[in-house]
This record gives C-alpha cells, structure tokens and sequence, in this order.
C-alpha cells in the first residue's frame, strides 16, 4: 500500500475534520482574597489587563475568613483555581501555604502571588518589586546612587528592602516609631549579606538633621490620616515623597512634603498596579501596559 504523504488530500480531510469536536474548556480561574475585600481593586486591573493582552479568564474576589486561609484556598484550587492574589490580612498565611517560596516571599515573610501547578503550590511577593518599578520607571527616579528613607518597619518595609537595595542606593534608611522593630528588621536583612554601610536602621530622632531624595512612607499611618514624626530636614525639596497607600488624595504624609516644597509627590496606585502586572505576566506569560489602567485609576493628589 502506498504512504500517505502529508500533502495527501484524503489524509488531511481525517486530519482537521473529526467527528466530534472538543468539549468547551472551563475558562482560566484566577482571583484575590482578602479581608475585608469588597473595595479590591484587582479585579478591575485584571479584567483590564486580559481584555488588552486578549486573554481569556475570570478574576473575582473571594472573601477569607480569618483562620479558614487553607480551607478557602483548598477549595478554590480543586474547583479549578489556577492562581490567587493575597492581601491583608492573609499574606503571612500564603507564605505558610505554599510549596515553594520565591526569595520575595522568603524575604519578606510573606506572599501576595500564589499560582497552583498541580500538587504545587508557588508564591511570591510583588509588592517590592511593584514599588520599585513605579518609582524608576513611572516616575522616572532613579534609586541608584540616592539616599533613600523608608517610614514604618511592618510588612510593607519587609517587602520593600531587597528590591531598593538591588537598585544600589547610596543609603536605605529604615525609621520607625518602636525602634527596636527597625533594628531587628535591618538586623535580619544584614545577616542575609546586606551591607550595614548602606542599609540603617533607627527611630525618627536618628534621622537628625539628614536630608533624602527619596522619602517613602510604608507605615499604615495614612490609613488614620495620621502622620509619622518625620523630620521635614528629611525631605529633600528636589526629591520624591511617595506614600505607599493609593486613592487618599494628599495624605497627611504628602501635604506635609508639599508644605516643604518638595517637587514630586506619588501616591501607591501606580505601586498597586504595577504589583498586578507581575502577578499577571507570571500566571499568562504576557507582560501588559500599565499606563492605561493607571491612568484610569488615578485620583488627583489635591
Ligand atoms: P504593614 O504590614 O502594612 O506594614 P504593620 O505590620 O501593622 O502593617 O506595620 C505598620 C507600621 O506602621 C509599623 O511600622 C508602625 O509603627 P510601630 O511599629 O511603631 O507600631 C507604623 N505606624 C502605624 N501608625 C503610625 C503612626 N501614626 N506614626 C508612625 N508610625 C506608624
């Protein structure tokens, strides 16, 4: 019997015409759990970022419940769940979750990115790297040779630390108002090799008379409309003073660097957005636009 070539018409007619076709496949599950979670705004950047890269899935948000994290997250996956956001108050649970830590959930001890692959569990920490792509990129700062001030000494700083450091600033200061959580939070970051030339820890008295290009504030300050006790010596007038919280407008922290006269002020939307990219470039394997959806959510810092 003669072979039958590829080119052979009879052979391609069995080939692209079955008899049945496939089932329709269950659409790629993906969302974030959080408490209290009814304001995220991941499924918005999400659904965005699908339609413009033309990925097909869902992206809903799922309400945790304060030690039933596993439970929660057990059943997302056998229902098909392919991956999660984590935010507060979940993020150290995450890290305890997963199978395989990325060095930014080791670091910071905790995990906003979680992605299921089979019996595997992968999380990492974007946050840090969102923070610094939005200052260097988006804002066109570069950290690299600055003298940069972290406010706060809680998870937000802890996330935060390696990715400024692998920028190569001149100094990374860490401040916070109970100074033994700063110096135990750099001591940790030191026995990892960090040099104790560039990143310093202390309290708010430390900072003296010292001046910043980059002023960060991770404290949860803002969230009460509080203010840190921050020098304004701090602040250098041509620097940036970035507040991590996103959507308040002028932050206490903010109004205070403009009073100063400090010329560039942010707020952390473009950090929230840029953290959602590296989660969806991880999960889909296609990096979206940020600009648009940053745009979009922008509030004007009046
Ligand atoms: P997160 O995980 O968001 O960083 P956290 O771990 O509760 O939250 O840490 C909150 C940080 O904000 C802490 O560094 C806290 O300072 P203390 O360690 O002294 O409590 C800081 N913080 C909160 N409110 C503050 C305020 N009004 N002034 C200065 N620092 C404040």
């Amino acid at each position: 019997m003669p072979f039958k070539s590829l080119g052979d018409e009879s052979a391609t007619m069995t080939r692209f015409f079955p008899l049945h076709p496939p089932p329709p496949r269950a659409m790629d599950r993906y969302a974030v759990i959080g408490k209290p979670i009814q304001h995220s705004k991941s499924p918005l950047i999400h659904q965005a970022f699908a339609q413009a890269t033309g990925q097909v899935l869902t992206y809903e948000k799922i309400e945790g419940t304060l030690g039933q994290f596993a439970a929660t997250v057990d059943r997302f996956r056998a229902e098909g769940g392919l991956g999660l956001n984590v935010t507060v108050p979940f993020k150290t649970d995450a890290c305890a979750y997963a199978t395989d830590l990325a060095e930014s959930a080791r670091a910071a001890g905790a995990a906003n990115a979680l992605k299921f692959e089979g019996d595997l569990c992968l999380a990492q920490n974007f946050d840090g790297v969102g923070l610094v792509r939005d200052i260097v990129h988006n804002l066109g700062h570069a950290v690299q040779g600055k003298r940069v001030l972290l406010l706060g000494a809680g998870g937000a700083t802890r996330g935060a630390i390696l990715p400024l450091l692998a920028e190569a600033p001149a100094r990374l200061f860490v401040a916070n108002r109970t100074v033994d959580k700063a110096m135990d939070l750099v001591g940790f970051f030191h026995d990892q090799g960090a040099s104790t030339q560039v990143l310093e820890g202390g309290g708010y008295p430390d900072l003296h008379s010292d001046a910043f290009d980059i002023v960060i504030n991770a404290t949860s300050a803002s969230l009460t409309a509080d203010l840190p006790p921050l020098p304004v010596t701090a602040l250098d007038a041509n620097g940036l003073a970035y507040d991590m919280v996103y959507g308040k407008g002028l932050t206490p922290f903010l109004q205070l660097a403009q009073r100063s006269n400090v010329r560039h002020l942010a707020d952390g939307v473009g950090m929230l957005v840029e953290q959602a990219a590296e989660a969806f470039a991880w999960w889909r394997g296609v990096r979206p636009d940020t600009q648009p959806v940053i745009r979009q959510l922008t509030v004007p810092l009046v």
